[in-house]
C-alpha cells in the first residue's frame, strides 16, 4: 500500500534540497560574494510556493484534518504544534520578502530570517518523519491513504497549476550545478 505521507515525505526531501542551496547561498553572502537579487527571490518563490502553499497547504487543509478525525489531538496536540510551526515559517518568509523589498536590500536581516527558517524547517520535516507521519501510516486505514493521494493530487493542479511543481524543479536544478557542484 502507499501511504499518503510518502507524497508528503518526497516534498519534504525537495524542501529539504532548495534550504541546503539557500544555505549555500547565504555561506556566499556572509563570505563576502555577490548572489544575485534576483535568484534570492526565485529562492523565496520556491519557499513560498512548493514549501508553504503546496505542502503546508496539503498538510494543513488535508492531511492534518484526517489525523484529527482518527483522534490525534490538534490544540496541545503534535497537529497544533505543527500548526504553530507552519505560522512561525510564515513569518519568516515574510521576514525575507521584506529584507528583499528593502532599497538596498537587508542582508543582515535576509540572513537572519533564513537561517532561522532553514533551523525552523529542519526540525519541523524530522518531526513530521519521525513522528507524526509514522502515526498517520498507522492509524490511517488503506481507503483513507487512497483517497488522501488522490486528493493531494487535484490539489496540487488546483493550487499550483500545471506545470507548476516542473519549473520549480527545473530551478533546484539550475541552482545546484551553479551552487552545489560548483
Ligand atoms: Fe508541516
Ligand atoms: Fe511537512
Amino acid at each position: 500500500m502507499t501511504y499518503a505521507s510518502s507524497d508528503l515525505r518526497n516534498e519534504h526531501e525537495g524542501i529539504l534540497f532548495g534550504l541546503m542551496i539557500l544555505e549555500k547561498m547565504i555561506m556566499l553572502i556572509r563570505s563576502g560574494k555577490k548572489v544575485e537579487k534576483e535568484e534570492l527571490l526565485e529562492m523565496l518563490n520556491f519557499l513560498k510556493l512548493f514549501a508553504d502553499k503546496c505542502h503546508h497547504g496539503k498538510e494543513e487543509g488535508l492531511f492534518f484534518p484526517a489525523m484529527e478525525r482518527v483522534g490525534i489531538k490538534n490544540k496541545n496536540g503534535p497537529i497544533g504544534q505543527m500548526l504553530m510551526e507552519h505560522e512561525q515559517g510564515r513569518k519568516y518568509i515574510k521576514g525575507i520578502g521584506l529584507a528583499l523589498e528593502a532599497d538596498p536590500v537587508d542582508m543582515s536581516s535576509f540572513i537572519e530570517n533564513a537561517e532561522k527558517y532553514i533551523e525552523l524547517l529542519r526540525n519541523h520535516i524530522d518531526k513530521e518523519n519521525t513522528v507524526l507521519f509514522p502515526m498517520g501510516d498507522k492509524l490511517l486505514g488503506k481507503e483513507i491513504q487512497e483517497e488522501l493521494l488522490e486528493k493531494f493530487e487535484v490539489f496540487e493542479e488546483e493550487v499550483m497549476g500545471e506545470g507548476t511543481h516542473e519549473k520549480l524543479h527545473e530551478m533546484l536544478h539550475k541552482f545546484e550545478k551553479k551552487y552545489l557542484k560548483a
